[in-house]
């Protein structure tokens, strides 16, 4: 399995986390066949949220793992807080009843890393601080890390929190590619040029901050898979099927090697809850595309070159 390193920690993690924002529907065999193979290929990154599921992924997680009798210091376990209904939270007190919400639903005394979920517009920054270091001090999470947050929020939480912020989890796919399409449409009036993240990529890679990508095969903001989407997506698709023949893999394969292309080291959060889709996720990160080709996707998504 390609490994990446995760941030400044000095580990290396597996290139793709497995996403858990859909397994609360999966009936129970199907999801302890899923943990056991994941956990089979190496893919020992769980990527979960409280809110998922309304705390219902965490739970049916742990049960599973508890069913296979794998064991939970095999695992590197991320979970989120601070979205809640109506409304972002940051405070320190709902950091901390927010883990131990999610350690309690993990059925774990440890969280390998904490991610702050959306930026909390009433975020007082010195109160992280006291979390992040209340929850390191206990011993109940070892790394932190943000999610969808532009590198002027990290700037500002950095000012006051001693951690290493590790990860930055940001949507990014093929088609959902504005991280991409900024820096290369600098100081130009296209629609691309707009500067809507903070330049957010170059930033992490200055600042060791690993990005997660979720919604990796997405389109929009939870439309659905670009992967098959041929009415949406033609031009798309039918590089994706050329370049799958070329590379003797799958269009999802080759999707996921347009994420692990980028020389970021960007960890590709997969949400699938197929074995077969997993493997072919896989099989992804072991292509490695010809620049051509990797532009020629871009370009097939209806991004522009100037
Ligand atoms: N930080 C955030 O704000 C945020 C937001 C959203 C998600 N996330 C994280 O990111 C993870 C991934 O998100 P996601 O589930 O939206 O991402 P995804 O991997 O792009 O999508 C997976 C979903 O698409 C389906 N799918 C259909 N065709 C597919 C294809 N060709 N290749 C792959 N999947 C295909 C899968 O069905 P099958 O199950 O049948 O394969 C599954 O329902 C989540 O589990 C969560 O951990 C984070």
């Amino acid at each position: 399995m390609k490994t990446i390193p995760l941030g400044g920690t000095g580990l290396r993690v597996p290139a793709i986390a497995v996403g858990c924002m859909r397994v609360s529907g999966m009936p129970e065999e199907k999801l302890d066949q899923h943990l056991l193979y994941c956990m089979e290929q190496g893919l020992n990154f769980f990527d979960h949220a409280d809110i998922y599921g309304g705390g219902k992924c965490e739970e049916v997680f742990a049960a599973s793992v508890k069913r296979t009798g794998l064991r939970r210091e095999d695992m590197f376990l991320q979970s989120k807080c601070g979205i809640r209904p109506g409304m972002y939270d940051f405070s320190r007190e709902h950091i901390l009843s927010a883990v131990e919400g999610i350690l309690k639903r993990l059925n774990t005394e440890y969280l390998d890393m904490l991610v702050l979920h959306r930026p909390d517009a009433l975020m007082e920054p010195e109160e992280v601080a006291q979390a992040f270091d209340e929850l390191e001090t206990s011993g109940k999470v070892r790394h932190f890390g943000v999610s969808n947050h532009r590198p002027s929020q990290i700037a500002l939480l950095k000012k006051w929190v001693r951690q290493p912020i590790c990860v930055d989890q940001l949507q990014f796919s093929i088609p959902a590619s504005g991280m991409v399409a900024s820096g290369l449409e600098v100081n130009l009036d296209t629609p691309g040029a707009a500067d809507r993240d903070g330049a957010v990529l170059d930033y992490c890679r200055l600042h060791d901050i690993t990005v997660q990508a979720w919604s990796p095969f997405q389109y929009g903001f939870f439309k659905g898979p670009f992967v098959g989407n041929r009415e949406q997506y033609p031009e798309l698709n039918q590089a994706l099927d050329q370049l799958a023949e070329q590379y003797g893999a799958t269009p999802t394969a080759i999707a996921a090697a347009w994420i692990f292309r980028h020389p970021a080291n960007i960890q590709l959060v997969a949400g699938t809850t197929s074995d077969a889709r997993m493997a072919e996720i896989i099989r992804g990160s072991e292509i490695r595309l010809e620049r051509g080709d990797w532009y020629r996707l871009y370009l097939a998504a209806g991004n522009i070159l100037p």
